[in-house]
């Protein structure tokens, strides 16, 4: 294996308990849920906001609540110069977050990395390796793993309860009009989004579908745009995954589905199965009762798995499928990495991993034949121009 994908990340030194001090890099859409969870958290500060378009950085700051506003910058390395941080924050478009990573590393940061880990799997692959060598913690926003209903069935899936896993269903529906797309120059561009509806909205439901069933071995894909003229990368990708365990799952991955803007992942095993739909427990079974009866039965959302089995859920309580709330959930994950010293659960090997089943898509769509995920790890097709899908 690569050393892209060894997860086991050196330990990294326990930090003593004071809020971390935070360098958010980037003040578009969804630094705006990075710094409402740094401003809501005890253990973490809101230090500085870094944009090279100023007045988002400052109308971002200015949104705090905290007497001291964070300061601004034009660019992570000014404000490296200027100032001391823990915690580096990066929500850049996603061609710039290993390069920007690594500048944290050096600069002795921890570093939160926004989805995916990069584009570019070269890229990716010398960040891991980098952060592999470091004592900080690196970890990618996958938080869609980290919702309850999500961490019941991964549960249940690693004790045993659903059986053998025989196949799992990844789906997300969703639609992105052409305003979307014009939203930021970098959208939708091969060059910065590094793909289309897989690699930016896909990638959580890849994550997801890869936590469950385990390691991938091949991929089968097709990636197309379908419905929107001006559009150079995918709207619709789908594919066929093998894994190591003799398991197989189905990928769709679109923003061509009208009106829709649902995400559904199945998993099925020889002694039980669940469904999660739009972050909520929709189905679980698990025949695992000491008598043979059937139990744990879920159907219809939120109510019906906190009946069926409150152990399933943490807490016993009802997931909540926010964004908020899950970015929250991999926070207190990854604040705990840091006073631990221990490798985050949103590791970067797992991101690689994902970046390297979505570039097997786009590579055996443009071979029209399956390919090895771990040719596609080892750069076997890091020189190949993939970045050309089909237009119907
Ligand atoms: N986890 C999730 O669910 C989720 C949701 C949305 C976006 N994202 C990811 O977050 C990233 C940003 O997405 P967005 O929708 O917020 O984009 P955006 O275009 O709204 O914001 C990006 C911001 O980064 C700034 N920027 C560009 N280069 C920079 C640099 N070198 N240093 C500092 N700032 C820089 C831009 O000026 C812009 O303000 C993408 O990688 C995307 O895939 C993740």
């Amino acid at each position: 294996m690569s050393t892209a994908t060894a997860t086991a990340a050196t330990a990294a030194t326990a930090t003593p308990v004071t809020a971390l001090r935070v360098a958010l890099v980037g003040a578009g859409v969804i630094a705006r849920t990075h710094a409402r969870i740094a401003e809501a958290h005890d253990h973490l500060v809101l230090a500085a906001i870094i944009d090279p378009m100023l007045p988002a950085a400052q109308a971002l700051a200015e949104t705090s609540a905290h007497p001291e506003q964070p300061a601004v910058y034009a660019s992570l390395a000014e404000a490296l110069a200027a100032d001391a941080f823990d915690l580096v924050v990066i929500t850049t478009p996603s061609g710039s977050h290993a390069q920007l990573a690594e500048e944290a590393l050096d600069a002795g940061c921890h570093v939160v990395i926004e989805k995916p880990v990069d584009i570019d799997l070269a890229r990716a692959r010398g960040l891991a390796a980098r952060a592999e060598q470091s004592d900080r913690v690196v970890s990618v926003m996958t938080q869609r793993r980290f919702a309850p209903a999500v961490q019941a069935v991964s549960r249940a899936v690693r004790d045993g309860r659903f059986g053998a896993v025989t196949s799992g269903t990844a789906t997300l529906a969703w639609w992105r009009d052409d305003a979307y797309y014009d939203s930021a120059a970098w959208r939708g561009t091969w060059a910065s989004d590094g793909g289309g509806a897989l690699m930016n909205q896909g990638i959580h439901t890849v994550d997801v579908l890869l936590s469950l069933m385990g390691r991938p071995v091949t991929v089968s894909g097709t990636a197309v745009t379908v419905a929107h003229d001006r559009l150079e990368v995918e709207d619709v990708a789908g594919a066929f995954i093998a894994f190591e365990n003799g398991a197989v799952a189905t990928l769709l991955a679109s923003t061509a589905a009208f009106p829709e803007n649902s995400t559904r992942v199945q998993v099925h095993g020889t002694r039980g199965s669940a469904y999660v739909q739009d972050g909520l427990l929709e189905y679980f079974h698990a025949d695992d009762a000491h008598d043979g009866s059937p139990r744990g039965w879920a159907r219809g959302g939120n109510q019906a798995a906190s009946e069926v089995d409150a152990a399933d859920l943490p807490g016993g309580e009802a997931p909540i499928p926010d964004l908020f709330d899950d970015h929250l959930r991999q926070y207190e994950d990854v604040i705990a990495a840091i006073r631990e010293g221990r490798e985050p659960a949103g590791s970067i090997g797992d991101a690689v991993q994902a970046l390297a089943v979505i570039i097997a898509v786009y590579v055996s769509s443009a071979l029209g034949h399956p390919v090895r995920v771990d040719d596609v790890l080892d750069g076997m097709y890091d020189c190949f121009d993939y970045k050309e899908t089909r237009k119907i």
